[in-house]
């Protein structure tokens, strides 16, 4: 199972926790985009922020919980990341999205919220990468893992065999050594973990017991 970290509620300051994050063995950056709009919250990116995850060595995917996705899928490309993932809710035109976020030589995603019946997204998961089962309503680090998402975790990954597709199941939000257990061996691809590994003074440590 790959590990990909969150920077959003760190214990260190921006710069050292991307960092870390660049020591350790994790797989991806994750970086969460919030407009304020289509989130309550909002990511202020700075040119100096987006330059030092550009350079980046590890390889990165972006979270878009935004609208205006041309906009921001433009803007994000620029780090030359792994996949783009966006939200399902975010749009309607999402053979339009998927074509854009590929145009950008990237993987494409499409994250899915709790409230979000999985259904919706069988004309689409042919088309794309990654599913992203959000554990959490999106919008803001450090929340409670919802145990709902063990079920459609489940749900997606008999999906996935039935209908014999390729893309990878992630998920986001709540994740840590307690409540990956019920997930890790359910055809879970990846992770994304973000207080439970940036709150720690050794992000392998949380890694590892993330990964056993
Ligand atoms: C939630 C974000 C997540 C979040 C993960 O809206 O998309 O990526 O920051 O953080 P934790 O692991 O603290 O829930
Ligand atoms: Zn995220």
């Amino acid at each position: 199972m790959q590990i990909s970290v969150s920077f959003l509620s760190s214990a260190y300051p921006f710069d050292k926790t991307i960092e870390k994050i660049n020591d350790s063995m994790a797989n991806f950056i994750h970086v969460d985009v919030m407009d304020g709009v289509f989130v309550n919250h909002v990511t202020p990116f700075t040119k100096e922020m987006l330059t030092l995850l550009k350079n980046s060595p590890k390889p990165k995917e972006v979270h878009l919980m935004t609208l205006h996705l041309k906009k921001y899928i433009d803007l994000f490309a620029n780090l030359n990341p792994e996949c783009i993932i966006y939200e399902f809710e975010a749009t309607e035109k999402h053979e339009k999205v998927i074509e854009y976020i590929r145009n950008k030589k990237s993987k494409v995603g499409i994250a899915i919220g709790p409230l979000t019946d999985l259904k919706r997204l069988l004309p689409y998961l042919k088309k794309i990468d990654l599913v992203l089962v959000m554990g959490v309503i999106p919008g803001s680090g450090g929340q409670s893992f919802l145990k709902e998402t063990i079920g459609r975790i489940e749900e997606l990954q008999k999906i996935k065999k039935e209908q014999k597709l390729s893309f990878l199941i992630s998920v986001d939000g709540g994740i840590n050594e307690q409540t990956i257990k019920d997930i890790r061996d359910k055809g879970l691809n990846r992770a994304v973990s973000g207080s439970y590994i940036c709150k720690s003074v050794s992000f392998d440590e949380q890694i590892k017991k993330l990964q056993y």
